[in-house]
């Protein structure tokens, strides 16, 4: 019989929960988010983060065992992702994961949040081949690694500034859009055709394997301006709605074409003819239709999960300890949460 581990994920403003046996099999994977309990303010306010997992993270866990018909006799190890995110936050997770390794008498294993987003591709195509090169576009991280096994990565790109899915959810936000912005951008995305407006590509073609996506912004930034100032047509107008739709649309053609081109060129550079792409900003429609195609035209093989496991969700958190469990590569009480990446 294979091992269950429960593992808990806090990092941010989502409170996630999942039960997984073996190394696949998503008993339960339940997440609350938080959007909107921050959207008056504009952003994440951390101390009203953490309190908000502290509130839910306990009837989370109780409904995801009983999704799972299980109790606690009937878990093996229990994971927790320890880093990067809030400080207060991590310590909501970190604190109720070692209570439940230390009452059940189990191993606890501690995971890096951003590490764990590519195996979501496990969860639903089964293992990965290595050496494989792995995107990552979450909120706050934009990352290229290069996984040689599963405990030998090595980060060979990172955003210089912002990561991309915080330049796009800023974009949405300077058109009124709530949090999360991705969704309404990929919508455009998806309805227009990129090409109507021709924005910055920073660092396509520079800087190796980083990515920049602040000068972006405030590119966007400037051409808003200058569009509210010369603009005759009335706010909710539908020809301006549908200037918005081509401008965001083209907006994200610009992150779409950095994205693929980094991608594609480090994994040429290193020589490898396997990709995986993760994060929330994944769920894009728009990205995965991008990056399925420059697959097909040269030959690379393409892990891409599902929009549900793009976004942050404990079940990838769970899969990667699932392979450390085996390895038993297990953590002790003294597990600290940081915020920093690495
Ligand atoms: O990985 P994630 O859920 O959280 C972090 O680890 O930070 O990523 C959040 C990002 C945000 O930028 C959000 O706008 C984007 O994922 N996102 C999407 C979609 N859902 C969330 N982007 C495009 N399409 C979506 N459906
Ligand atoms: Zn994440």
């Amino acid at each position: 019989m294979s091992a269950v581990g429960l593992g808990l994920d806090t990092t941010f403003d989502d409170t996630s929960v999942a039960i997984l046996q073996g190394k696949s099999e998503i008993l339960a994977n339940l997440t609350l988010s938080q959007y909107q309990e921050h959207e008056e303010f504009g952003g994440v306010v951390p101390e009203r983060a953490s309190r908000k997992h502290l509130e839910v993270i306990h009837h989370l866990i109780d409904g995801a065992l009983k999704e799972a018909n299980l109790d606690f006799s009937g878990i093996d190890y229990i994971a927790v992702s320890n880093h990067p995110g809030l400080l207060g936050s991590l310590l909501v997770g970190l604190t109720v994961a070692k209570s439940l390794a230390y009452t059940l008498q189990c191993p606890l294993i501690g995971v890096n949040h951003v590490e764990a987003h590519p195996y979501a591709n496990v969860l639903k195509h089964g293992e990965m081949p290595f050496p494989i090169m792995h995107l990552v576009v979450a909120g706050g991280h934009t990352l290229l690694i290069h996984a040689r096994d599963h405990f030998d990565n090595k980060i060979i790109g990172r955003s210089v500034d912002d990561a991309a899915g915080e330049c796009v959810d800023k974009v949405a936000k300077m058109y009124g859009h709530p949090m999360p912005g991705g969704p309404v951008v990929d919508r455009a995305a998806m309805k227009f055709s990129g090409k109507d407006f021709d924005f910055p590509r920073p660092l396509m073609h520079k800087n190796a394997h980083n990515f920049s996506f602040s000068g972006l912004k405030t590119a966007m930034l400037r051409f808003r301006e200058k569009s509210l100032k010369t603009s005759t047509k009335s706010a909710e107008s539908p020809q301006l709605l549908q200037e918005e739709g081509a401008i965001l649309a083209s907006f994200f053609q610009s992150v779409v074409d950095v994205l693929l081109h980094k991608t594609f060129n480090a994994a040429e550079t290193f020589g490898l003819k396997n990709i995986s792409v993760s994060g929330g900003l994944a769920a894009s429609r728009k990205l995965h239709s991008a990056f399925e195609e420059e697959s097909a035209k040269r030959g690379i093989t393409l892990f891409y999960p599902p929009p549900n496991l793009c976004t942050d969700n404990a079940a990838m958190v769970t899969c990667l300890a699932a392979h450390r469990y085996e390895a038993e590569l297990f953590d002790d009480l003294t597990l600290d949460a940081y915020p920093n990446l690495i």
